[in-house]
């Protein structure tokens, strides 16, 4: 992998930039900006080498079709207002774009194109549509770890057309993550919450081995808890997990691995309405889990004391209502409390887990912050992510 901090000659050449600027959006503004912090050296760093910077990234899920509440609009506005540069984006369809379209003014520098996702190409990896996007750049650079490990058009496809490079914040997060997967110190216990359950069940099997414990909380453990009999209302699932859930159970006791999920949970009827405290064969048909009880938090307080390496990677409930964010800010004090009297070390993965922390303004209490979930946990599996494979 080569990293563009390496590469001089960049003066005027056109950089096709994959960054991650999936940040949380409400009501059309953005909510935690860390993502787009951590990409800013790599931006500076082309502007001073004085390259043409073409971004790409996407917001949420669209599945191939325009969204107006996922355009990039105005995550351009923060990127202009953080630079302190003109930041064009370009919404017209990139198949109609030719490369002389950009940078005919002396003062344009940093286009950004529309989000990739609208294009049903992105996420089927189409080559063609790969290479009509490489048609408009010199160099590919790849700053985008938190998405590398999905093979996409501009992720997987578009290095098979241009030279490509690593940027900084990728650099840095597969560094960080080879020093810690090579120097962990056992017990070693992963927290898996969020809402992406289809990225992350798949991984946990393949996590056992690795691990002493899995603690599963958000909204995977919703299927941990009606796989053991139990009713749970409206709360959101992945269909089809039984097979998988069972393979999980199984090898936890054949590994050695203790695997916890919530006994007593927070429920409410809707995402606005009154919290209430359940054990988890008390859910009703017409509520939804939305956090974790006090009981499952004291346990999981128990397992943070024994451990000597925490990961965390997803929130244990929907934090965004204060109503049911306190059995992740009781992790996150639980884990800082260990780190700062150095009993633990600890890493913290994922879009919503950082900026929860950054609402506890606590992303310094711990050891290191990836701005990858699903990325995150599969590196930890020992999987070749197809961004990395790409760039190699
Ligand atoms: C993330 O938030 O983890 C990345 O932006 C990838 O998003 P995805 O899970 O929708 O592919």
């Amino acid at each position: 992998m080569r990293s563009i901090i390496n590469e001089k000659n960049l003066k005027n050449k056109i950089v096709l930039l994959r960054l991650d600027l999936n940040v949380p959006l409400e009501k059309n503004k953005i909510t935690d900006t860390t993502r787009i912090d951590k990409i800013l050296p790599t931006l500076n760093f082309l502007i001073n080498e004085k390259a043409k910077i073409l971004i790409l990234s996407h917001i949420g899920r669209p599945k191939g079709k325009f969204v107006k509440e996922l355009s990039l609009e105005p995550i351009c506005d923060e990127l202009q207002n953080k630079l302190g540069k003109k930041v064009k984006l370009i919404t017209k369809n990139v198949k109609e774009i030719k490369k002389n379209s950009f940078f005919n003014n002396h003062n344009e520098e940093i286009f950004i194109l529309e989000n990739i996702r609208f294009y049903s190409e992105e996420e089927q990896n189409d080559n063609k549509f790969a290479k009509i996007l490489s048609n408009l750049a010199d160099i590919y650079v790849n700053d985008a770890f938190s998405c590398s490990h999905r093979a996409h058009a501009s992720i997987y496809e578009i290095p098979k057309f241009l030279p490509s490079f690593s940027g900084l914040q990728l650099d840095l997060e597969v560094n960080a993550l080879n020093k810690i997967t090579s120097e962990i110190t056992r017990p070693i216990t992963c927290i898996i919450g969020g809402s992406k359950i289809s990225t992350k069940i798949n991984v946990i099997k393949n996590l056992v081995p690795k691990f002493n414990n899995i603690v599963i909380v958000g909204g995977m453990a919703n299927n941990f808890i009606e796989f053991c009999g139990n009713n749970i209302g409206k709360s959101i699932k992945e269909n089809n997990c039984d097979q998988i859930i069972k393979e999980i159970i199984d090898l936890t006791k054949k590994e050695n691995c203790k695997i916890f999920y919530p006994e007593d949970v927070i429920v409410s009827k809707n995402l606005n309405g009154t919290p209430k405290k359940r054990e988890v064969n008390e859910i009703s048909s017409d509520e939804m889990v939305l956090d974790i009880g006090p009981k499952t938090i004291e346990k999981i307080k128990n397992i943070i004391d024994d451990s000597k390496t925490i990961l965390w990677n997803g929130p244990a409930g929907y934090f965004e209502n204060p109503n049911f964010a306190k059995g992740s800010i009781q992790i996150a004090k639980k884990i800082i409390e260990n780190n700062k009297v150095n009993k633990i070390f600890s890493v913290v993965g994922g879009g919503d887990t950082v900026s929860l922390l950054n609402n506890l303004n606590a992303v310094n209490n711990f050891n290191f912050v990836s701005t990858a979930g699903g990325a995150f946990l599969e590196y930890l599996e020992g999987k070749n992510l197809p961004g990395i494979t790409a760039l190699n």
